[in-house]
């Protein structure tokens, strides 16, 4: 087999695109995406598979269902096993006899693309499935018996406790519990905020940076909140713009998509701009804790609490899943707040927020995020070391922190890279996805240029060679 840049291993990652589905429970399930997968010829003769321990957790599943599984296929005749040189496809994969008479039915199709390189994911086969079990075991025992009646909508005082804490230390965050509300998400806090048909909490029009997620603008159209786009150049969005809105909603410690932090400057303006202006300021710090070359950088909110509210949650740092998130409010706004939540939690579980509150008090959120952090960066270098040595003139930016980056392309090339990523297998959003439709780019604002927003979290530790393999190989050309 000719060697490549991406090692042999990450080469089948790609093409295992294993759906453990159908009768017989997972062991079984491997046994068929794998059997099929060599019968069917996408993974050839020699190819080296994965050791036990990645594939276990890539799919989430024991190690022993994978050991299990591969013996079962060498016994068949499928895979080979030799000391030293791991589990490889048989050189003349050919099933032995009996096996031959047992009818394999075709595996669903695959969903979805080959690769997916959508931002706004993390990797969901590093969800820490253990730590996560123990701090809901150790929840649901210590808890007493008033947490399994109706909950309050503040949330419970232990995870606001513990939010309180932690998003001091690592945000630079303040405030207390009384002042924090959970809710299921961002969304749903932009929900909460702006209500429906203007019966909100707060009030358009609304200054939001001219990228964003159409999903929050769609949201807020929703609600009847005009959205006003405020340009964007390499310090983040152009606050000085802002003048009759009420509000404004900004992603300071990595703008979304084009991945820079407000620039302290711009911090100072904003702030100012609410304490002239009584207005609020929303900061979106969706994923905050993932840096990697610069120093922190702090809330927004540390700056002035009674203007900012500050809205996180986990969906980047654990899970989309798992649906909790937080607000951190002026005092001024906790009782409507409350009001709008109703009289009992509806959405965000109650023995979900005391696993959280535990997770982050026994260190396992601080330990996950760290290591997350570290398979992130890895991530991101080999995205850049791949762009250097098959597009240099592709320009990356904003990788300093997240779990995206953008790629500067030539002028006009968006529309048609976006086209061959899909022809590779690659799904991929161009940066213009992202755009307010009012905004209106000038060459000073850095984000009026054509560009791909490649989610470097979502793709398995298996599957990320082939990915970017592919990734490259649509490219436009130097
Ligand atoms: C810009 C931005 N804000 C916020 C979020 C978090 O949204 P939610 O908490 O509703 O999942 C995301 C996605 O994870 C995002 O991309």
């Amino acid at each position: 087999m000719t060697e490549s840049w991406v090692n042999s291993a990450e080469r089948i990652g790609a093409d295992l695109h294993l759906e453990l589905s159908g009768p017989g429970g997972r062991r079984a399930a491997l046994i068929r995406a794998l059997r099929e997968a060599v019968r069917g010829g996408r993974l050839a003769p020699g190819t080296r598979l994965p050791p036990y321990r990645s594939l276990a957790a890539d799919l989430g599943v024991a190690r022993n269902t994978v050991a299990d599984a591969y013996a079962e296929l060498v016994a068949e005749g499928w895979l080979t096993a030799r000391q030293g040189s791991g589990t490889r496809v048989a050189e003349r994969a050919e099933p032995l006899r009996h096996a031959a008479r047992v009818p394999v039915k075709a595996p669903p199709r695959a969903r979805g693309p080959r690769h997916d390189l959508r931002q706004g994911r993390p990797d969901a086969s590093a969800f820490p499935r253990a730590a996560w079990a123990a701090s809901y075991r150790r929840a649901l025992q210590a808890a007493p018996n008033e947490a399994f009646g109706p909950g309050d909508p503040a949330g419970r005082r232990e995870l606001r406790e513990a939010l309180t804490e932690y998003l001091a230390r690592a945000r630079g965050v303040r405030t207390e519990p009384d002042r924090i509300v959970i809710c299921s998400g961002f969304a749903h806090a932009l929900r909460l905020l702006f209500g429906q048909d203007g019966g909100g909490v707060l009030h358009g029009p609304l200054g939001v940076e001219a990228y964003g997620l159409g999903f929050h603008r769609g949201l807020l159209a929703a609600a009847g909140v005009r959205t006003v786009p405020l340009p964007l150049d390499e310090h983040g969005a152009r606050v000085e713009r802002l003048g009759r809105e009420r509000a404004v909603l900004l992603t300071p410690a990595h703008q979304f998509p084009t991945g820079g932090p407000l620039h302290a400057e711009r911090r100072s303006a904003v702030i100012d701009w609410a304490r002239a202006r009584g207005g609020v300021i929303l900061e979106d710090d969706y994923d905050g804790e993932f840096r990697y070359d610069r120093k922190p950088v702090g809330a927004v909110q540390g700056l002035d609490p009674e203007r900012v509210i500050h809205i996180g949650s986990v969906s980047k740092s654990l899970s989309p899943a798992l649906r909790l998130g937080w607000m951190v409010l002026p005092e001024r706004y906790v009782d409507a707040v409350l009001a709008a939540k109703g009289e009992r939690e509806a959405w965000a579980s109650v023995p979900d927020q005391l696993a959280l509150a535990d997770f982050v008090v026994s260190g396992s959120y601080d330990r996950h995020v760290r290591r997350m952090r570290q398979r992130y960066r890895r991530r991101r270098d080999r995205l850049v070391e791949a762009l250097a040595a098959h597009a240099p003139h592709v320009e990356v930016t904003g990788i300093a922190a997240g779990l995206h980056a953008v790629l500067r392309l030539p002028p006009g090339t968006e529309r048609s890279a976006v086209k061959a990523a899909a022809w590779q297998g690659v799904a991929l959003d161009g940066l213009a996805d992202f755009r307010h439709p009012q905004a209106t780019d000038t060459a000073a604002d850095t984000a009026a240029y054509d560009g791909l927003v490649v989610g470097y979290a979502t793709p398995s530790e298996h599957a990320y060679g082939a990915a970017l393999e592919a990734l490259c190989a649509a490219l436009p050309p130097g």
